[in-house]
Protein backbone atom coordinates (compact mmCIF):
# COMPACT_ATOMS: atom_id res chain seq x y z
CA UNK A 1 0.00 0.00 0.00
CA UNK A 2 2.72 2.72 0.97
CA UNK A 3 4.84 1.31 -1.87
CA UNK A 4 2.11 2.42 -4.20
CA UNK A 5 1.92 5.54 -2.74
CA UNK A 6 5.39 6.00 -2.32
CA UNK A 7 5.63 4.97 -6.40
CA UNK A 8 2.89 7.81 -7.70
CA UNK A 9 4.41 10.29 -5.74
CA UNK A 10 8.18 9.92 -6.86
CA UNK A 11 6.38 9.55 -10.60
CA UNK A 12 4.51 12.98 -9.76
CA UNK A 13 7.90 14.58 -8.43
CA UNK A 14 6.39 15.11 -5.19
CA UNK A 15 8.80 13.49 -2.68
CA UNK A 16 10.63 16.23 -1.71
CA UNK A 17 8.05 18.50 0.04
CA UNK A 18 10.21 21.03 1.69
CA UNK A 19 11.84 23.51 -0.59
CA UNK A 20 13.92 26.91 0.19
CA UNK A 21 11.39 29.77 1.00
CA UNK A 22 12.50 33.24 0.83
CA UNK A 23 11.28 35.23 4.71
CA UNK A 24 10.33 38.76 5.26
CA UNK A 25 9.82 40.34 8.20
CA UNK A 26 12.31 38.62 10.36
CA UNK A 27 13.97 41.77 11.87
CA UNK A 28 14.77 45.54 11.61
CA UNK A 29 17.44 44.23 9.21
CA UNK A 30 20.02 47.38 9.81
CA UNK A 31 21.86 46.63 6.71
CA UNK A 32 19.34 45.41 4.20
CA UNK A 33 20.21 41.85 3.76
CA UNK A 34 17.86 39.03 2.67
CA UNK A 35 16.48 35.77 4.61
CA UNK A 36 15.46 32.41 3.18
CA UNK A 37 15.07 29.36 5.04
CA UNK A 38 14.94 25.14 4.44
CA UNK A 39 12.75 23.92 6.69
CA UNK A 40 12.35 19.85 6.26
CA UNK A 41 9.61 18.12 6.29
CA UNK A 42 10.28 16.56 9.80
CA UNK A 43 11.59 18.60 12.72
CA UNK A 44 13.18 17.63 15.50
CA UNK A 45 11.10 18.26 18.45
CA UNK A 46 13.87 21.34 19.63
CA UNK A 47 15.61 21.74 16.04
CA UNK A 48 18.81 22.84 15.42
CA UNK A 49 19.34 26.13 13.43
CA UNK A 50 22.39 26.13 10.93
CA UNK A 51 23.23 28.80 9.32
CA UNK A 52 24.76 28.37 5.78
CA UNK A 53 26.52 31.72 3.95
CA UNK A 54 27.43 32.01 0.43
CA UNK A 55 30.64 33.89 -1.36
CA UNK A 56 30.92 37.03 -3.18
CA UNK A 57 28.71 37.35 -6.56
CA UNK A 58 26.38 34.67 -4.84
CA UNK A 59 22.78 34.49 -2.53
CA UNK A 60 21.47 32.21 -0.29
CA UNK A 61 20.30 30.11 -3.50
CA UNK A 62 22.96 29.75 -4.81
CA UNK A 63 24.90 28.49 -1.83
CA UNK A 64 21.91 26.12 -0.80
CA UNK A 65 22.35 24.61 -4.93
CA UNK A 66 25.84 24.49 -4.67
CA UNK A 67 25.81 22.22 -1.45
CA UNK A 68 24.40 19.23 0.28
CA UNK A 69 23.37 20.46 3.51
CA UNK A 70 19.75 19.99 2.79
CA UNK A 71 19.52 16.11 2.55
CA UNK A 72 21.38 16.03 6.36
CA UNK A 73 18.43 18.06 7.11
CA UNK A 74 16.04 16.00 5.54
CA UNK A 75 17.30 13.11 7.66
CA UNK A 76 17.79 14.87 11.06
CA UNK A 77 15.33 17.64 11.43
CA UNK A 78 17.33 20.77 11.80
CA UNK A 79 16.49 24.21 10.08
CA UNK A 80 18.74 25.73 7.23
CA UNK A 81 18.98 29.54 6.81
CA UNK A 82 20.43 30.85 3.96
CA UNK A 83 21.26 34.86 3.97
CA UNK A 84 21.87 36.82 0.93
CA UNK A 85 24.05 40.06 1.28
CA UNK A 86 23.28 42.74 -0.28
CA UNK A 87 24.87 44.43 -3.20
CA UNK A 88 26.88 47.13 -1.00
CA UNK A 89 29.85 48.13 -3.40
CA UNK A 90 28.83 46.85 -7.01
CA UNK A 91 28.91 43.07 -5.72
CA UNK A 92 27.29 40.63 -2.98
CA UNK A 93 29.68 40.18 -0.97
CA UNK A 94 29.43 40.46 3.08
CA UNK A 95 30.50 43.28 5.09
CA UNK A 96 33.53 41.99 6.87
CA UNK A 97 35.28 45.58 7.14
CA UNK A 98 32.87 48.21 9.13
CA UNK A 99 32.82 48.93 12.70
CA UNK A 100 28.79 48.11 12.50
CA UNK A 101 29.42 44.57 11.23
CA UNK A 102 32.31 43.98 12.94
CA UNK A 103 30.93 45.11 16.64
CA UNK A 104 28.27 42.58 18.97
CA UNK A 105 25.18 44.78 18.07
CA UNK A 106 26.50 47.44 15.64
CA UNK A 107 24.05 46.84 13.53
CA UNK A 108 25.86 45.60 10.65
CA UNK A 109 25.47 42.44 8.57
CA UNK A 110 26.30 39.80 11.65
CA UNK A 111 23.60 41.60 13.43
CA UNK A 112 21.22 40.92 10.49
CA UNK A 113 21.73 37.28 10.56
CA UNK A 114 21.63 36.50 14.05
CA UNK A 115 18.15 38.84 14.28
CA UNK A 116 17.33 35.79 11.07
CA UNK A 117 18.83 33.06 13.97
CA UNK A 118 16.03 34.66 15.98
CA UNK A 119 13.30 34.53 14.30
CA UNK A 120 13.79 31.30 13.43
CA UNK A 121 14.30 30.21 16.72
CA UNK A 122 11.17 31.83 17.70
CA UNK A 123 9.31 30.33 14.71
CA UNK A 124 10.26 26.73 15.13
CA UNK A 125 10.78 26.64 18.90
CA UNK A 126 14.63 25.70 17.83
CA UNK A 127 17.34 25.45 20.37
CA UNK A 128 18.75 28.37 21.33
CA UNK A 129 22.08 26.32 22.48
CA UNK A 130 22.80 24.13 18.91
CA UNK A 131 22.93 27.30 16.45
CA UNK A 132 25.80 26.75 14.17
CA UNK A 133 27.10 28.67 10.76
CA UNK A 134 29.14 27.77 7.68
CA UNK A 135 30.20 29.38 4.96
CA UNK A 136 32.56 29.57 1.92
CA UNK A 137 34.99 32.70 0.89
CA UNK A 138 33.00 35.74 1.47
CA UNK A 139 30.87 33.89 3.79
CA UNK A 140 33.42 32.15 5.71
CA UNK A 141 34.92 35.67 6.35
CA UNK A 142 31.88 36.12 8.04
CA UNK A 143 31.28 33.17 9.82
CA UNK A 144 34.90 33.80 11.78
CA UNK A 145 33.33 37.43 11.91
CA UNK A 146 30.03 36.24 13.76
CA UNK A 147 32.21 33.61 16.04
CA UNK A 148 33.74 36.96 17.18
CA UNK A 149 30.35 39.02 17.50
CA UNK A 150 28.02 36.73 18.89
CA UNK A 151 30.02 33.63 20.28
CA UNK A 152 26.73 33.95 22.16
CA UNK A 153 24.52 32.31 19.38
CA UNK A 154 26.97 30.55 17.51
CA UNK A 155 28.18 27.44 19.35
CA UNK A 156 30.58 26.16 16.03
CA UNK A 157 31.41 27.48 12.88
CA UNK A 158 32.98 25.95 9.83
CA UNK A 159 34.91 28.39 7.52
CA UNK A 160 35.88 27.05 3.68
CA UNK A 161 38.68 29.61 2.13
CA UNK A 162 38.22 32.40 5.18
CA UNK A 163 40.10 34.80 6.88
CA UNK A 164 40.08 35.33 10.56
CA UNK A 165 37.89 37.82 12.48
CA UNK A 166 38.28 41.25 11.86
CA UNK A 167 41.02 40.98 9.07
CA UNK A 168 39.61 43.58 6.94
CA UNK A 169 39.38 46.03 9.30
CA UNK A 170 40.24 49.42 8.66
CA UNK A 171 40.50 48.60 4.51
CA UNK A 172 37.35 50.46 3.95
CA UNK A 173 35.32 47.37 2.13
CA UNK A 174 35.45 44.10 1.93
CA UNK A 175 34.71 43.38 -2.14
CA UNK A 176 37.54 42.56 -4.12
CA UNK A 177 36.49 44.86 -6.79
CA UNK A 178 36.77 48.28 -5.27
CA UNK A 179 38.40 47.39 -1.95
CA UNK A 180 42.07 47.51 -0.31
CA UNK A 181 42.53 43.75 -0.17
CA UNK A 182 45.77 43.35 1.11
CA UNK A 183 44.01 41.15 3.85
CA UNK A 184 43.13 38.28 2.02
CA UNK A 185 46.28 38.67 -0.68
CA UNK A 186 49.40 39.70 1.40
CA UNK A 187 49.15 36.94 3.12
CA UNK A 188 48.84 38.71 6.53
CA UNK A 189 50.79 37.93 9.97
CA UNK A 190 49.64 38.86 13.22
CA UNK A 191 50.35 37.19 16.69
CA UNK A 192 47.67 34.31 17.96
CA UNK A 193 47.28 37.15 20.81
CA UNK A 194 46.70 39.83 18.16
CA UNK A 195 44.17 38.11 16.51
CA UNK A 196 42.55 36.79 19.81
CA UNK A 197 42.24 40.67 20.88
CA UNK A 198 40.78 41.46 17.54
CA UNK A 199 38.35 38.64 18.31
CA UNK A 200 37.19 39.15 21.81
CA UNK A 201 36.82 42.87 21.46
CA UNK A 202 33.81 42.14 19.09
CA UNK A 203 32.19 41.84 21.87
CA UNK A 204 33.46 43.53 25.02
CA UNK A 205 32.85 42.53 28.15
CA UNK A 206 31.91 38.90 27.13
CA UNK A 207 33.35 35.87 29.54
CA UNK A 208 30.71 33.12 28.46
CA UNK A 209 31.21 29.95 26.21
CA UNK A 210 33.40 29.94 22.67
CA UNK A 211 32.37 29.50 19.31
CA UNK A 212 34.28 26.13 18.35
CA UNK A 213 35.54 26.33 15.30
CA UNK A 214 36.54 23.88 12.00
CA UNK A 215 38.67 25.34 9.49
CA UNK A 216 38.77 24.60 5.54
CA UNK A 217 41.33 26.37 3.01
CA UNK A 218 42.67 25.04 0.01
CA UNK A 219 46.51 25.19 0.08
CA UNK A 220 46.72 26.24 -3.82
CA UNK A 221 44.23 29.10 -2.69
CA UNK A 222 45.55 32.35 -4.70
CA UNK A 223 42.54 34.37 -4.34
CA UNK A 224 42.58 33.92 -0.30
CA UNK A 225 46.08 32.60 0.35
CA UNK A 226 46.51 29.49 2.59
CA UNK A 227 48.70 31.70 5.15
CA UNK A 228 45.23 33.09 5.73
CA UNK A 229 44.42 29.60 7.08
CA UNK A 230 47.02 29.71 9.91
CA UNK A 231 45.85 33.33 10.86
CA UNK A 232 42.81 31.65 11.56
CA UNK A 233 43.93 28.79 13.14
CA UNK A 234 46.24 31.24 15.64
CA UNK A 235 43.12 33.28 16.86
CA UNK A 236 41.15 30.46 17.25
CA UNK A 237 43.80 28.51 19.28
CA UNK A 238 44.24 32.17 21.65
CA UNK A 239 40.76 32.33 21.89
CA UNK A 240 39.22 28.98 22.86
CA UNK A 241 42.83 28.46 24.53
CA UNK A 242 43.52 25.09 22.61
CA UNK A 243 47.01 24.35 21.63
CA UNK A 244 48.31 22.17 18.54
CA UNK A 245 48.54 18.67 19.55
CA UNK A 246 49.62 17.20 16.25
CA UNK A 247 49.27 17.50 11.93
CA UNK A 248 48.16 14.16 10.57
CA UNK A 249 48.61 14.00 6.73
CA UNK A 250 46.04 12.31 4.68
CA UNK A 251 43.49 12.69 7.03
CA UNK A 252 40.35 13.30 6.48
CA UNK A 253 41.34 11.61 3.00
CA UNK A 254 44.26 11.96 0.59
CA UNK A 255 45.94 15.17 0.13
CA UNK A 256 44.22 16.48 3.30
CA UNK A 257 46.39 17.56 6.75
CA UNK A 258 44.40 17.50 9.86
CA UNK A 259 45.62 20.35 12.19
CA UNK A 260 44.53 19.08 15.61
CA UNK A 261 43.81 21.48 18.25
CA UNK A 262 43.54 19.87 21.95
CA UNK A 263 41.45 16.68 21.31
CA UNK A 264 39.59 18.39 18.37
CA UNK A 265 36.70 18.88 19.92
CA UNK A 266 37.38 23.20 19.77
CA UNK A 267 39.20 23.38 17.18
CA UNK A 268 40.55 21.41 13.74
CA UNK A 269 41.86 22.43 10.82
CA UNK A 270 41.95 20.68 7.09
CA UNK A 271 44.24 21.98 4.72
CA UNK A 272 43.91 20.44 0.93
CA UNK A 273 46.85 19.94 -1.32
CA UNK A 274 46.57 21.19 -4.94
CA UNK A 275 43.10 22.61 -4.22
CA UNK A 276 42.42 26.49 -5.25
CA UNK A 277 39.25 28.64 -3.90
CA UNK A 278 36.07 27.12 -4.37
CA UNK A 279 37.54 23.48 -4.53
CA UNK A 280 37.29 21.96 -1.69
CA UNK A 281 34.39 20.47 -0.93
CA UNK A 282 32.14 21.47 1.78
CA UNK A 283 32.68 17.96 3.13
CA UNK A 284 28.74 18.32 4.77
CA UNK A 285 28.89 15.24 7.07
CA UNK A 286 32.27 16.28 9.10
CA UNK A 287 30.86 19.71 9.55
CA UNK A 288 27.69 18.67 10.64
CA UNK A 289 29.21 15.47 12.78
CA UNK A 290 31.45 18.79 14.09
CA UNK A 291 28.78 20.51 15.11
CA UNK A 292 26.61 17.81 16.77
CA UNK A 293 23.26 17.71 14.51
CA UNK A 294 24.07 14.16 13.15
CA UNK A 295 23.17 12.73 16.29
CA UNK A 296 19.41 14.50 16.93
CA UNK A 297 17.04 12.11 14.70
CA UNK A 298 13.93 13.49 13.14
CA UNK A 299 11.55 13.02 15.91
CA UNK A 300 8.52 14.94 14.95
CA UNK A 301 6.31 15.14 11.72
CA UNK A 302 4.72 17.99 10.99
CA UNK A 303 3.41 17.67 7.67
CA UNK A 304 1.74 14.37 5.66
CA UNK A 305 2.57 11.12 5.62
CA UNK A 306 3.93 10.71 2.43
CA UNK A 307 7.32 12.40 3.14
CA UNK A 308 7.76 9.56 6.12
CA UNK A 309 8.11 6.91 3.37
CA UNK A 310 11.13 8.36 1.72
CA UNK A 311 13.66 9.26 4.80
CA UNK A 312 15.74 6.27 4.07
CA UNK A 313 16.73 7.20 0.64
CA UNK A 314 19.86 9.46 1.50
CA UNK A 315 22.68 8.87 0.66
CA UNK A 316 25.24 11.63 2.04
CA UNK A 317 28.88 11.83 0.73
CA UNK A 318 31.84 13.63 1.64
CA UNK A 319 32.63 15.19 -1.56
CA UNK A 320 29.41 16.20 -3.02
CA UNK A 321 31.30 18.78 -5.06
CA UNK A 322 33.49 17.19 -7.27
CA UNK A 323 31.14 14.34 -8.62
CA UNK A 324 28.70 15.93 -10.70
CA UNK A 325 29.74 17.28 -14.38
CA UNK A 326 29.26 20.85 -15.22
CA UNK A 327 25.43 21.19 -16.67
CA UNK A 328 24.95 24.61 -15.89
CA UNK A 329 24.23 27.30 -19.19
CA UNK A 330 22.36 30.38 -19.11
CA UNK A 331 21.51 31.42 -22.23
CA UNK A 332 18.88 34.07 -20.97
CA UNK A 333 20.63 36.14 -18.80
CA UNK A 334 20.36 39.03 -21.28
CA UNK A 335 23.95 38.96 -22.64
CA UNK A 336 25.23 41.27 -19.61
CA UNK A 337 28.66 40.22 -18.39
CA UNK A 338 29.95 39.21 -14.60
CA UNK A 339 32.62 41.33 -13.49
CA UNK A 340 35.94 40.24 -12.15
CA UNK A 341 35.60 37.89 -9.22
CA UNK A 342 32.37 37.03 -9.69
CA UNK A 343 30.68 34.14 -10.16
CA UNK A 344 29.85 33.12 -13.85
CA UNK A 345 28.71 29.68 -13.96
CA UNK A 346 28.17 26.54 -11.95
CA UNK A 347 25.06 23.79 -11.45
CA UNK A 348 22.55 26.27 -10.24
CA UNK A 349 23.25 29.37 -11.31
CA UNK A 350 21.60 31.33 -12.85
CA UNK A 351 23.32 34.60 -13.34
CA UNK A 352 25.63 35.91 -15.98
CA UNK A 353 28.15 33.61 -17.71
CA UNK A 354 30.36 35.80 -19.51
CA UNK A 355 32.70 37.90 -18.24
CA UNK A 356 33.92 41.57 -18.40
CA UNK A 357 37.50 41.66 -20.01
CA UNK A 358 39.94 41.14 -19.45
CA UNK A 359 38.44 38.62 -16.75
CA UNK A 360 37.40 35.07 -18.26
CA UNK A 361 35.48 32.53 -16.79
CA UNK A 362 37.46 30.08 -15.13
CA UNK A 363 35.71 26.67 -14.29
CA UNK A 364 37.25 25.90 -10.39
CA UNK A 365 34.67 22.97 -10.12
CA UNK A 366 31.39 21.93 -11.07
CA UNK A 367 29.56 23.97 -9.08
CA UNK A 368 31.65 27.13 -9.01
CA UNK A 369 32.84 29.20 -12.03
CA UNK A 370 34.61 32.34 -11.59
CA UNK A 371 35.69 35.49 -13.37
CA UNK A 372 39.74 35.75 -13.22
C1 LIG B 1 44.36 47.90 3.98
O1 LIG B 1 43.57 47.03 4.78
C2 LIG B 1 44.20 46.57 5.96
C3 LIG B 1 43.21 45.64 6.65
O2 LIG B 1 42.90 44.54 5.85
C4 LIG B 1 44.58 47.71 6.84
O3 LIG B 1 45.26 47.24 7.97
C5 LIG B 1 45.47 48.67 6.08
O4 LIG B 1 45.74 49.79 6.86
C6 LIG B 1 44.79 49.10 4.78
N1 LIG B 1 45.71 49.91 4.00
C7 LIG B 1 45.40 51.13 3.58
C8 LIG B 1 46.45 51.82 2.75
O5 LIG B 1 44.34 51.66 3.81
Amino acid sequence: MFGVIRAIFLAAGLVRGASLQSVTGWGSNPSNIQMSIYVPDRLASKPPVVVALHGCGGNGQQMYSSSRFQTFADQYGFILIYPSSNSNQGMACWDNHSPQSLTHNGGGDTQGIVQQVQYTLNKYNGDADRVYVVGFSSGAMMTNNLAATYPDVFEAGAPFAGVPAACWAGAGGSNPLNTNTSCPNAGVTKSAQDWGNYARNAYSGYNGRRTRMQIWHGASDNLVLPQLFQEELKQWSNVLGVSLTSTNSNNPESGYTQYLYGDGKQLVGYIAAGLGHGAVPYHESMVLSFFGVLTTPATSTITTTRTSTITTTMTPTTTPRTTPAMTTTTPGNGGGSQSKWGQCGGIGWTGFTACSPPAACSTLNPYYAQCL
